[in-house]
């Protein structure tokens, strides 16, 4: 951080808080190894004795306590550092380039034919795993009165009557409807069956009927996790929002401070920082925008963010993905951000990857799936249950659903656009070690089926449409995975 700048902030902070710093207080703080942290303490230890003034005697004192601390636990452990940090050089990131292009598209009915075609076909490779033999819905129509068999469809619709869900389907051989009874079926549930995904069915022919005796989703399998991968630390993070005015820069300044720490074993092995998108909060996104900003301009708030990403240090290499936010092509898949803007970004000095939204990348034999999170919005508003209001509680079961599902964003037409690209690009192909998310600014780290999940929240205060549906954010959270054991942390910055 440069000088000038650590000194306003230090300023900043203690007079948001009523305390005054004085000269040899400051310079004594900007050649301090964490200021911004030596500042909270000396405030914190002030706040007992009722005193607003911060002076040199004090940060003398609280020096000295950290420099003893320090001493008396790295002494040892020096030698370790070093070759820790030798070693890490070599960490290598290797990104799927299927995500990085843009697609332009005809807008022709032959291209929406072929993109669910292309869905279709991914998801029945996966389900056949799961099911064995499966016959055609077709081949289904002609079995015989009790006959049993499986099947893989798209689910076109859902009608809910007083004893059974009629659900109307299609695979490439037509389409015909699946009655499921509300008792004596098995598997997955089908108020969880969203439109436009694939699913398999244990079906019996029952008259002009196909009655289901079991529903089964793509679901992820449980992968043995080999050892090879290297201590080192991923820091994960989303939906900064730089521009707004309830952009939280104060907690933003505190995660820098931290990073910057070299006496912090956790802090030193962080090697990449990933963003998941919203990095800024954009322009024009939503109506009446201009009420919640602070920046008005895109330039202006990429410029802003590059100065603060020109305080990562170097050791670390940014990995950036668009949100829904960020300028660049909203519909899915996004590719990374347009030149001219990574070139504002670039400008922080600092080595960076642009990704587009869902990124796939391998560090260190790791699979990382990084997805903003668009359309978590729309699987919210299909199934009974979910709400913004209730995602502290049920966002691990939402982001569960999606790796079901085996798509990030499985409902076309909603308020997610989706390109109808030739592949579809947004279906879960393969099980990623970690499954990062953003979007809904509610932090989550859990596991499901060995994959390691983690919604790392947000940087932005509850802005007026989340407190018009009850959303409360995790603010000034990162999340940080080990690669050796795939441990995760969330770690607050108050
Ligand atoms: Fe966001």
């Amino acid at each position: 951080m440069k000088r000038e700048a650590l000194a306003r902030k230090i300023i900043e902070k203690a007079t948001r808080r009523g305390y005054t710093v004085t000269k040899g207080a400051l310079r004594l703080l900007e050649q301090a190894e964490a200021p911004l942290e030596v500042l909270d303490e000396a405030m914190h230890r002030l706040e007992r004795s009722g005193a607003m003034i911060i002076d040199e005697l004090l940060l003398m004192e609280l020096l000295k306590a950290r420099r003893e601390s320090r001493e008396m636990g790295v002494a040892e452990e020096g030698e370790e550092v070093a070759e820790a940090a030798e070693e890490l050089e070599e960490l290598s990131i290797e990104v799927d380039e299927r995500f990085l292009r843009e697609w332009r598209i005809q807008g022709a009915s032959e291209e929406f034919q072929r993109y669910f075609l292309s869905r279709y076909e991914k998801l029945s490779r996966i389900l056949r795993e799961r099911l064995g033999s499966a016959v055609s819905l077709r081949e289904a129509m002609r079995l015989r009165e009790s006959q049993e068999a499986s099947i893989i469809v798209m689910l076109l619709e859902k009608h809910d009557s007083k004893k059974a869900w009629i659900l109307r389907v299609d695979d490439p051989s037509g389409e015909h409807r699946i009655i499921v009874p509300k008792e004596g079926v098995s598997g997955d549930s089908p108020e969880q069956l969203l439109q436009d995904v694939v699913f398999g069915a244990r079906i019996v022919k029952n008259g002009d009927a196909l009655i289901a005796r079991e529903l089964i989703l793509p679901d992820v399998a449980a992968e043995r996790l080999e050892k090879a991968a290297r201590d080192a630390l991923i820091c994960m993070i989303s939906d900064i929002h730089v521009g707004s005015k309830h952009f939280r820069e104060d907690l933003f300044e505190n995660f820098l401070d931290w990073i910057n720490r070299d006496g912090d074993p956790e802090a030193r092995n962080v090697r990449i920082l990933i963003i998941a998108g919203d990095i800024v909060d954009g322009a024009g996104v939503y109506p009446n925008q201009h009420k919640e900003l602070e920046v008005f301009s895109v330039e202006e708030q990429l410029k802003k963010m590059s100065r603060l990403l020109s305080e990562i240090p170097e050791r670390v290499k940014l990995v950036i993905g668009p949100g829904n936010h960020d300028p660049v092509q909203r519909a899915l898949p996004q590719p990374p951000l347009p030149e001219k803007y990574r070139a504002i970004l670039e400008k922080s000095g600092r080595s960076m990857i642009f990704v587009g939204n869902p990124a796939w990348m391998t560090i260190d034999g790791r699979t990382f799936l990084v997805y903003h999170g668009q359309g978590l919005d729309d699987i919210i508003q299909s199934v009974p249950g979910f709400s913004h209001s209730n995602l502290e509680r049920d966002l691990g079961d939402l982001l569960k659903l999606v790796l079901r599902c085996r798509h990030l964003c499985p409902i076309y037409g909603e308020t997610t656009p989706i390109i109808p690209t030739p592949e579809d690009l947004l279906v879960v192909d393969r099980v990623p070690h970690v499954f990062h998310t953003g979007h809904v600014h509610v932090a989550y780290a859990g596991s499901y089926r060995g994959v390691r999940i983690v919604n790392s929240g947000t940087w932005q205060e509850q802005t007026s449409y989340q407190r018009g549906v009850g959303l409360e954010p995790t603010v000034g959270v990162m999340a940080l995975v080990n690669l050796r054991d795939l441990s995760i942390k969330l770690r607050r910055f108050a």
